[in-house]
């Protein structure tokens, strides 16, 4: 193999390598918002899902909050040896972990009324169900918020919370909240601490918030809106998950969104990873079944749907005297968010989409010529591809072109040069999803992470066309997943990073600056002997990158020529980062987190030319520093 290292070709951009997020598999209830209770506000359709309740205990419906307007009032039991409360089982329990602090909070009137707050195991032989205890008296006739802070002197991953009335009189309750402490940057209605330090550990380019499928909802009423995701917490509506009922054999019917993780939560979670925000918002069209013409918003309803979008760019980038600015600075971020992507639509097929679209753009582009807007191509499974609607992405000239591929290994050995002949004048690509689905083997194992390194290196070579890839979808509860495979699986107290994410952190963390040309007998290296590979110059690093991966099961010998060096020129610190496994259907678990990582060795040149073997099934990235 040949790196030219004096032909510096494109730049890659800076957002290439990037994260998709899409409240699926319990992603964000139950995931990374660290929220631990469920139906917090008791207005889930059937009110106290998630609850038990005991003695006597009524559910209310004119509480404080106008759009959960649901509460619980606990009333004197009427005997001594019976007790009121209620008890939280959590997401799939409540994970606590030992010498942690968890904050609870709650909405509640009452005059002079003692309420017990327990952290308890209910399924215990113990003789105390509760290891944690404290009490909270509250004295307002008016709703207040209270808090109290709860020490857990164990771990349990499946512990529950129980409050019990203990005074004779009545006590109103709403919004009962227990996070931890130490959520991500210790913020209160934050997000858990080690989800978002292993999406900030990829250093990603961009992230793409909030799906998926969930921007265009089961219905228009259930559709994702970003308006309703801002403003105080506990009254951000409640809305269904398109994902609780998708898969049969996955059925969750306690899956909502409380948009407890809203659209500000979303451009601070960018802000914090370094990423570029990429909301999408839906464009008037309902999630797969927009054929039917009742799922299309119709063209002269569209008009709120683009006001929506002008809105949101105000409340990322106007100023604090502008109306939706002020909400933004009003929840704690005067500064704008600096948002500079938009998508509309996600997956989209036939004229309805394009149509829609070009309204959009129309006003978009006269009111916004800053904002990069990005299309969508449709989706694409085996059997099918909606590539058609790259034309009409192209007639519209959006900025970019959101592809999608959930595929096989065929798939994916076959188009590692599928963006060589791509249009240069026409919009640039966002692979905005994609993942190996392994054939017969649709869970994450290593063999997929080597399909998706090798098919990468293709985006990497075409960082001309190719401006955005992120792998989906992100994140997976072992209890609670619809789909597989995902990057990061957890449960309520570990996560696990997956061969795939390695992957992808190996990409952007050696991302480069520009593409250099790389070529076995004069040809890119795309399948030849099952080799995939390419090639980067970091101009800040003052390095040279090369990544291979080798899909064979042979091992390949490999004479990496520098050319263009002048003689005096020195490859230094090499260094060579394997990623590897003894068993292609392998992946780390959360109980056996690193079986597979990157393994870093050094290793030496012979002049300007490395002469190296890759072992079978292997992704390998080499660098030097000139
Ligand atoms: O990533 C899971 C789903 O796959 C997304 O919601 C959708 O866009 C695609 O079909």
């Amino acid at each position: 193999m040949v790196v030219q290292t004096n032909k510096p070709g494109a730049e890659i951009q800076p957002t290439m390598y990037g994260l998709f997020f899409e409240d699926i598999n319990y992603g964000a209830d139950g995931g990374l918002y660290a929220e631990l209770v469920k139906n917090r506000s008791f207005e889930f359709p059937q009110r106290f899902m998630g609850w038990t309740i005991f003695g006597n205990v009524t559910l209310m419906d004119d509480g404080p909050f106008e759009r959960n307007p649901h509460y619980v009032r606990l009333g004197n039991s009427g005997h001594r040896e019976k007790h009121t409360g209620i008890e939280n089982e959590g997401f799939f329990g409540i994970g606590v972990k030992e010498g942690a602090g968890y904050r609870f909070s709650v909405w509640a009137r009452g005059e002079n009324q003692k309420l017990r707050i327990e952290l308890i195991r209910n399924d215990t032989m113990e003789e105390r169900q509760a290891f944690e205890s404290k009490e909270l008296t509250v004295n307002s006739k008016e709703w207040k918020q209270y808090e109290v802070i709860l020490k857990s002197p164990r771990t349990e991953p499946k512990a529950h919370l129980r409050i019990f009335l203990e005074s004779p009189g009545t006590v109103d309750l709403e919004h009962v909240s227990l996070f931890p402490v130490d959520t991500w940057k210790e913020r209160k209605n934050g997000l858990r601490k080690d989800l978002v330090q292993a999406l900030y550990d990829i250093k990603p380019g961009v992230f793409r918030f909030p799906g998926g499928c969930i921007v265009e909802g089961t219905d228009e009423a259930t559709r994702y809106e970003w308006k309703k995701t801002v403003g105080a917490v506990e009254n951000r509506p409640l809305n269904e998950n398109r994902w609780h009922y998708t898969f049969k054999h996955r059925f969750f019917p306690d899956y909502f969104q409380t948009y407890g993780l809203g659209f500000f939560e979303y451009f601070q979670l960018s802000e914090d990873i370094g990423a570029e925000p990429l909301p999408i918002l839906n464009c008037g069209l309902i999630c797969q079944y927009q054929n039917a013409p009742d799922q299309q918003v119709s063209l002269s309803k569209l008009d709120s749907y683009i006001q929506d979008a002008l809105d949101l760019i105000e409340f990322a980038n106007g100023d604090v005297t502008t109306p939706w600015g002020k909400v933004r600075a009003d929840m704690g971020h005067p500064a704008p968010f600096n948002l500079k992507f938009l998508g509309i639509g996600n997956e989209q097929w036939g004229p309805e989409y394009p149509e829609r679209l070009k309204r959009f753009v129309e006003v978009l582009r006269k009111a916004h010529p800053e904002i990069k807007i990005v299309g969508s191509s449709g989706p694409q499974s085996e059997g099918k591809d909606f590539d058609y609607l790259w034309p009409e992405m192209k007639n519209l000239k959006v900025d970019l072109v959101d592809e999608h591929f959930y595929r096989p290994e065929s798939w994916f050995l076959s188009q590692g040069n599928r963006y060589d002949h791509y249009d240069r004048k026409g919009p640039k690509v966002f692979a905005g999803e994609y993942a190996c689905h392994g054939k017969g083997k649709k869970w994450n194992h290593f063999n997929a992470a080597l399909m998706e390194a090798a098919f990468m290196t293709g985006l990497e070579r075409n960082a001309d066309v190719v401006h955005m890839a992120t792998y989906a979808p992100l994140f997976a509860h072992v209890e609670g997943w619809q789909w597989r495979p995902d990057l990061i699986w957890f449960d309520n107290l570990n996560s696990v990073r997956t061969c795939s994410y390695y992957v992808q952190q190996l990409y952007a963390h050696h991302k480069g600056t520009h593409v250099l040309p790389l070529t076995m007998d004069k040809k890119a290296v795309s399948g030849q002997d099952g080799l995939f590979a390419s090639a980067v110059w970091d101009k800040h690093e003052q390095a040279y990158m090369v990544k291979i991966a080798n899909t064979s099961d042979q091992a390949q010998p490999v004479s990496l020529t520098f050319t263009g060096l002048k003689k005096n020129d020195i490859l230094a610190d090499g260094k060579c980062i394997l990623l590897q496994s003894d068993d292609l259907d392998k992946d780390n678990t959360v109980g056996n987190p690193e079986v597979i990582t990157p393994k870093e060795s050094a290793v030496a040149v012979d002049g300007h030319v490395l002469n190296a073997t890759v072992a079978p099934r292997t992704f390998v990235l080499y660098k030097f520093v000139k």
